[in-house]
């Protein structure tokens, strides 16, 4: 059943962001390597790998509800920090806002009594507790 399509642009804000993130998470592995951190450098890697896999769940979601996805403008990536430090505040700031951005299209959903929503959003806020 489709979703509406005010919830269906909600989804779309969130492959945005998910998008973004990956971005953000790329351009810190990038950090990491210049500066002779290969483990951490594969590691955030990782990390840009999972939010694409997020944004591609979000996005096969909504295309499988019979909604569109339109994918907004995406953030570039912040590409000078202090330290290593720096960085990982960096993607933890970056983890909390998309909790908080979940949290909403939670609320979203629950609003419209989009029940279908509520197992994918299940799983990603138990995900982002971690
Ligand atoms: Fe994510």
């Amino acid at each position: 059943m489709k979703m509406s399509d005010k919830l269906a642009a909600a989804f779309s804000e969130q492959v945005t962001m998910e998008l973004s993130a990956s971005l953000a998470y790329l351009q810190m592995s990038a950090w990491f390597d210049s500066f002779d951190l290969p483990g951490m450098s594969s590691w955030m890697r990782i990390q840009s790998e999972e939010e694409r896999g997020h944004a591609l769940r979000f996005m096969d979601f909504v295309l499988d509800r019979g909604n569109m996805v339109v994918i907004g403008e995406l953030r570039k990536p912040k590409s000078e920090f202090e330290s290593p430090r720096a960085v990982f505040e960096a993607a933890l700031a970056q983890e909390q806002s998309t909790t908080s951005s979940i949290r909403n299209l939670y609320l979203g959903a629950s609003e419209e009594k989009d029940v279908e929503s509520y197992p994918l959003l299940d799983w990603f806020l138990t995900e982002q507790v971690e």
